[in-house]
């Protein structure tokens, strides 16, 4: 039996008076991709936000290799949520050093990064000049320094062109095999189509459906009549 990396029981946030995150059980099996789907305000961020440690959870349970998640757990795990948080001013390497500096880790880290995302070849040109793909493929260099079990990527290809999504597509399955795992998100259906091994979807914060991604099932369908029904997972 292939064991859970991560699950979460019932995780709950409320922000005033809307429970944005409502009861949330996520199942995420060690070493795949994991696609977490659902419409622009259902809560995937928020959900997102919590297991990175932006944000607190209101109520519920987040398990991390089967121990009860604390912030000790942000070592081995990486994120990429919503935008990534560059220093414009400063190259792809230099934003690196910055991190590896304040993580305790060593130069070589950096090289390797680099290598997997392929910004070898970015020299000394500023993030800030960077295209929207090799900002997002810097900010996921950066998820990937402390060498994380767990990888969450939030909307990833957000932006990107047809291209830069097959590159990204390409990156992210060449994950599990490297004993990492991948929280993806997106409201794209054919792109976790492509990529993702599970599925989950929310809706108006409630998780609606969780179940491993048949090739040849038809997400588009099934996204409508999850949505569309009130059913929860
Ligand atoms: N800090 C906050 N304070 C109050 N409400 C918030 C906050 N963050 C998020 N929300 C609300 O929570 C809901 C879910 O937002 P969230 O960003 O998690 O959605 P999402 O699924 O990531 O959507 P999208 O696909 O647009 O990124 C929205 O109604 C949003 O307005
Ligand atoms: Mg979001």
């Amino acid at each position: 039996m292939d064991k859970y990396i991560l699950e979460t029981k019932n995780l709950t946030k409320i922000f005033g008076k809307q429970k944005v995150v409502d009861n949330i059980s996520l199942k995420i099996k060690k070493n795949s991709v994991y696609g977490l789907l659902g419409p622009n305000g259902a809560g995937k961020s928020t959900t997102l936000k919590m297991i990175t440690g932006m944000i607190h959870k209101t109520s519920g349970e987040i398990t991390f290799e089967e121990h009860q998640w604390t912030r000790n757990d942000l070592s081995d795990i990486g994120g990429l949520i919503e935008v990534p948080a560059l220093y414009e001013n400063l190259s792809a390497r230099e934003n690196l050093k910055v991190r590896t500096l304040l993580l305790g880790l060593p130069d070589s880290r950096i090289d390797e990064v680099l290598e997997i995302v392929d910004l070898k070849d970015t020299g000394k040109k500023k993030s800030g000049q960077f295209s929207l793909g090799m900002k997002q493929r810097l900010g996921i260099a950066i998820a990937l320094l402390n060498n994380p079990k767990l990888l969450i990527l939030d909307e990833p290809t957000n932006g990107l062109d047809p291209l830069g999504i097959q590159e990204l597509r390409d990156l992210i399955r060449s994950f599990p095999e490297k004993g990492i795992t991948v929280i993806l998100s997106s409201h794209i259906l054919a792109e976790v189509e492509q990529t993702a091994d599970y599925i989950g979807i929310i809706h108006n914060g409630e998780l609606k459906y969780q179940n491993r991604m048949n090739h040849g099932d038809n997400l588009e369908k099934l996204f409508m009549d999850v949505v569309k029904s009130g059913k929860r997972a």
